[in-house]
């Protein structure tokens, strides 16, 4: 992708005389979203038998799941089932005790969300994760802020530049911000979700994950939130997202997962009458149904 030729001079904004060591910055924001050159179909990411637990629930239970390159992929189930601990294993927030993450075929380990973030996990998380009294663009680069000089502990910070970039990455979204000048506490809970969503893809990230990205929002809002995933599917990301709301994962979901109980139960394509789905979903999620092959058939069968 181009890159403008001139980054204007821009109102210093100096960071550092009290703040603490000045975290490591890599600018790589020119770089957005590119169309994933690998073919569609081969696993972008694959969690293996993947364990997790916290004291004596065992929040994870040999979970497996695949997320192949530019698939949308749905991650349902009930409260506690395990669905937000799966995703904080792959994006590097929990470390399970047992299990295998792959990243394009290849075994990886991550230590922490930085680890993840680096390889292209990037998660939103479900209360975004914004700084309230900072401007969208600020927001969008919170964390690599592109810096255009830096003297020891002092940053300074190229302002405009981050503007720039930020609108780029509004418009090629299709979010309908005024200005990324605004602060976020002045933004609808739409624009703050499309902002959080905005700022996971800014970085090149391979995979985006979104917990519950439609769970308090308006119907409007809720509607601008799905397009904003086929959005991103379009431009070749893989996405996972999690959502009560079993019509948003019919609606932009290629293929779905339901766990219950930390366990998988169910990971088949999305497809079929809209009624069809829901029946079939709700009897994953509640146990009324439980004809999948894996560790669920197997622990029913000893448990028999
Ligand atoms: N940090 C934690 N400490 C203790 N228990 C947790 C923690 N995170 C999740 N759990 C427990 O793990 C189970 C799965 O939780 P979670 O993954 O949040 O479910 P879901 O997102 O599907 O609602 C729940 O029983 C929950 O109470
Ligand atoms: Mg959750």
């Amino acid at each position: 992708m181009g890159r403008s030729v001139t980054i204007p001079v821009c109102p210093l904004w100096i960071r550092g005389f009290v703040t603490a060591p000045i975290t490591p910055i890599f600018l790589t924001a020119e770089k957005g979203i590119s169309m994933n050159s690998v073919a569609v179909g081969t696993a972008v990411v694959e969690l293996r038998n993947i364990n997790k637990s916290f004291g004596a629930v065992q929040a994870l239970r040999g979970v497996d799941l695949v997320l192949r390159h530019n698939e949308v992929l749905g991650l349902v189930g009930d409260n506690a089932a395990g669905k937000s601990t799966l995703m904080k294993v792959l994006s590097g927030a929990y470390i399970p005790e047992e299990g295998d993450i792959f990243i394009e075929g290849k075994k990886t380990h991550f230590a922490s969300p930085m680890d993840a973030r680096r390889q292209g996990i990037e998660m939103v998380y479900q209360d975004f994760a914004l700084a309230n009294n900072l401007d969208v663009a600020a927001n969008v680069f919170l964390g690599r802020e592109a810096v255009r000089t830096q003297l020891g502990p002092i940053a300074v910070m190229d302002n405009r530049r981050m503007e720039v970039e930020a609108q780029k990455l509004l418009n090629r979204l299709k979010i309908d911000i005024s200005s990324v000048r605004l602060k976020v506490e002045r933004l609808s809970g739409g624009q703050r979700q499309a902002v959080a969503i905005a700022r996971a893809t800014a970085f090149d990230a391979k995979v985006i994950i979104m917990d519950e990205p439609t769970a308090a929002l308006s119907v409007a809002a809720i509607g601008k939130v799905l397009d904003l995933v086929r959005e991103l599917k379009a431009l070749g990301s893989s996405i996972i997202i999690i959502s009560h709301r079993l019509e948003d994962i019919y609606r932009v979901s290629d293929r779905m997962i339901v766990l219950r109980h930390g366990l998988k139960v169910s990971d088949t394509p999305v497809e079929g009458d809209i009624h069809e789905f829901r029946e079939r979903v709700v009897a994953y999620i509640v146990g009324a149904r439980d004809d999948f092959g894996g560790r669920a058939a197997a622990d029913k069968r000893q448990e028999a």
